[in-house]
């Protein structure tokens, strides 16, 4: 076997095994290599085992001093690019004004669609570039990035492609997603508006590959089951798959519509019965939960524990945006996942790579296996679960991506 690189010295290569989401139980399974190895080869993982077992040529090789390795976290569900900021919602939420409030009188998303439309594609580019720095130093390799911040076919195109121009400049894998965020406010609009989505957004966003999936956000104060379930009717019929923002606040049937659509992921649940854990179990839709949103909005925790313990498939994203998750940490959200959500750091490692990889559709990422893209991260400690205790400090020393480390 002939390698490019061989990186030794690792105290633990941990990584979830084998393709397809991990439901339930099997989401504490974890492959736990001691004092391990791991050869590279055209930015592709060769080999992976116990250190003293390798046997191949190599060009170069190094040791990472006895750290812990990991597979690159996968953010599935952040809105990385906007202009303008929150900072007069967050203090009158401090101060008891509820979100849905302040974007029912025309804030909170509202606020953030007008300063996007304000900015030009160059300066919405130099806004997100940053965040996304900060999300590849916390370890995140694949990094989905929504649409929504445009309302209308143009600006959310434009969004699109500015989504599109980042991943062009940065060493991160960016997953655009298509996202039909709040309704106009006149009522009289809102079923045009809907035909417009269907006749023009999707079917030009499907035709310039500018996104593989279409999310919408079910909620009193955005859309209804029925508008959503007519946009997904369309995305389907132009080959994308789709996804939902539900049960955040309400329910009003975007979970039940989500499953029986089925849809990759349904995202938030922080209103999630235990009904509704029940009517998921079995179900094939990832439950992507967003612990960032709990916490900075105050909302109870989705029901992690629960999801798991019923047998779903469960992802954590930090859900990156100005209104409802100021965080910039993907290693932070899944240690949050632990304290809010109740997951274990088992559960929590599969939550950030192979589930949220597959809530993506993507079945190449989030695993340290032969063959895959060399995506990996070396922690600063030798004990994996660093990466879940640690808080306010980066438990994240290098990230390699494509079999090459990236200046962080
Ligand atoms: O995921 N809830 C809807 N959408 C985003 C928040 C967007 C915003 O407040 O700007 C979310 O929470
Ligand atoms: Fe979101």
């Amino acid at each position: 076997m002939k390698a490019d690189l061989v990186i030794r010295g690792i105290s633990q290569l941990v990584t979830p095994e084998g393709p397809g989401p991990k439901h339930g139980a099997a989401m504490r399974h974890l492959k736990i290599v001691e004092h391990a190895a791991l050869a590279i080869a055209d930015g592709k993982i060769l080999w992976v085992g116990p250190e003293a077992d390798w046997s191949g040529e190599a060009a170069a090789s190094i040791d990472v001093g006895h750290r812990a390795v990991i597979p690159g976290l996968v953010d599935p569900h952040t809105h990385a690019v906007w202009a303008g900021d929150r900072l007069a919602d967050f203090e009158a939420r401090i101060s008891g004004v509820p979100y849905e409030k302040i974007l029912a009188a025309g804030g909170g998303i509202w606020s953030t669609i007008r300063a996007t439309a304000a900015a030009s594609r160059g300066e919405l580019i130099s806004l997100a570039k940053p965040r996304i720095e900060a999300l590849l130093r916390s370890g995140a390799t694949t990094i989905e990035i929504k649409s929504g911040y445009g309302f209308s076919s143009d600006a959310e195109i434009r969004m699109l492609e500015v989504i599109r121009s980042l991943s062009g400049i940065t060493p991160a894998r960016i997953v655009p997603t298509l996202l039909i965020h709040v309704p106009p406010k006149e009522p009289a609009k809102r079923a045009e508006y809907v035909s417009d989505v269907c006749q023009t957004f999707v079917p030009e966003v499907a035709r310039q590959k500018l996104a593989q999936v279409v999310d919408v956000f079910v909620e009193k104060e955005a859309w209804s089951a029925a508008e959503a379930e007519r946009i997904f009717a369309s995305a389907h019929q132009h080959g994308l798959a789709i996804k939902l923002h539900t049960e955040q606040f309400n329910r009003i049937g975007g979970l039940e519509l989500g499953l029986r659509m089925g849809a990759l992921s349904v995202d938030h649940l922080e209103a999630c019965s235990a009904e509704q854990v029940s009517t998921m179990a079995g179900s094939s839709t990832i439950a992507t939960i967003l612990p960032g949103v709990s916490l900075h909005l105050g909302l109870p925790p989705a029901p992690g524990r629960a999801l798991i313990d019923a047998g779903t498939a469960v992802a954590v994203g930090t859900d990156l945006n100005p209104g409802s998750s100021p965080l910039f940490s993907a290693s932070t959200a899944l240690a949050l996942a632990v304290r809010l959500n109740g997951l274990t750091a088992q559960e929590a490692l599969v939550a950030g790579t192979a589930n949220a990889a597959c809530a993506l559709g993507l079945s190449d990422a989030g695993r340290i296996e032969p063959g895959l893209p060399g995506d990996f991260l070396i922690l600063t400690g030798s004990d994996w679960r660093d990466l879940v205790y640690t808080l306010g400090s980066n438990p994240v020393r290098e990230v390699w991506i494509r079999g090459e480390k990236v200046a962080v």
